[in-house]
């Protein structure tokens, strides 16, 4: 009776001063800067979280790398350590290989498609990876297509891309990927890309228009090929420990914002990714477009599909997968 008197007397108190109890912070990492579309996704998320949770729950957002590289971060989500993040795909793959599935190469042909692809594929995919991975994803965010940025030559046909050092995502699947079409690719973290680029350790990496302009490669890169081999997705992800520790209130609280906050992240992204082509141009990068030899540089990499299932959770889940979401994206 006492307890319930004082407990009274705290909800009158804050009903006063218009405070509201805050019972959980939910801390998000993601790698991009301030004007990148991840972040905006992340400033989505936030508010809404907050909107929906009724101030129970508070997002800190940390940009760029701020809490660690993002393979550290996705582990550390794991633990719940950190609570929540927005990467790349392929960082997440080695703590959950199912994921892999949206790292095999010309998976998707356009942005329409990769949504309906990946909106189908969220759920079964979070079956599968809060059991690999202690991670749910609340919806995958995309960003267009990873175009190729160098300093040395236009790249139009698979020649060109020879003897040219790429940097890519430390992940297997990519890496193969670049070895289908004859070299062998610079494996590196997204920290140091941008000076290994300034002092020449690469010739080039590659990333959505959109990073190319906020990350400013076009202070120290000048080509552009639109390799479109893999559409840019990252999940907006969170640690499936802290996700089961909410009561069932907040889990809704939580997945909805998230859910809308990827829609925010995508559409913020097409409308950036037209501004970045044109920024890009003016600041003096040569934009040329697809490969003239694009179906050879096809080919190569669809051609590893069947070698890569194994690393992607096995061939029944790639063939299930991959076949749900195209039938989605019909
Ligand atoms: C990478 O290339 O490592 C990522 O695409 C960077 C990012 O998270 O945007």
């Amino acid at each position: 009776m006492l307890l319930k008197a004082g407990a009274f007397a705290l909800s009158l108190a804050g009903l006063a001063t218009g405070a509201v109890a805050q019972d959980y912070t939910i801390r998000l990492s993601h790698g991009d800067n301030e004007t990148n579309p991840t972040h905006i996704t992340a400033m989505a998320f936030a508010e809404k979280v907050d909107e929906y949770s009724d101030g129970r729950i508070k997002v800190q957002i940390f940009p760029s790398n701020q809490l660690g590289s993002e393979e550290e971060v996705v582990r550390a989500v794991r633990n719940n350590t950190i609570q929540a993040q927005i990467p790349a795909m392929a960082n997440v793959h080695p703590v959950a290989p199912s994921v892999g599935v949206l790292l095999l190469p010309y998976l998707f042909t356009s942005s329409e498609e990769a949504h309906a692809g990946l909106d189908a594929i969220l759920e079964p995919m979070n079956d599968r990876i809060t059991q690999e991975g202690g991670l749910r994803f609340l919806g995958i965010l995309e960003k267009g297509f990873r175009v190729l940025t160098n300093s040395v030559r236009p790249v139009e046909t698979l020649e060109d891309l020879k003897g040219l050092k790429i940097r890519v995502s430390p992940n297997e699947i990519v890496i193969a990927t670049f070895q289908s079409w004859g070299i062998d690719p610079i494996p590196m973290g997204w920290g140091e890309v941008f000076t290994a680029l300034q002092q020449g350790v690469i010739d080039g990496q590659e990333n959505p228009y959109t990073t190319a302009q906020t990350s400013k490669f076009y202070e120290i890169q000048k080509y552009i090929t639109e390799i479109h081999y893999m559409i840019w997705t990252g999940p907006l992800l969170i640690s499936e420990k802290f996700y089961q520790g909410l009561p069932p209130d907040l889990q809704d609280a939580v997945s909805r914002a998230g859910a809308e906050a990827v829609q925010i992240g995508r559409a913020a992204n097409a409308v950036q990714t037209e501004e970045a082509m044109t920024f890009l141009a003016e600041k003096g990068m040569v934009l040329s477009g697809p490969p003239k030899d694009e179906e050879a540089w096809r080919d190569a990499a669809r051609g590893i599909w069947q070698n890569l299932y194994p690393s992607v959770g096995g061939e029944e889940w790639a063939v299930t997968a991959t076949g749900l979401m195209a039938e989605a994206a019909k």
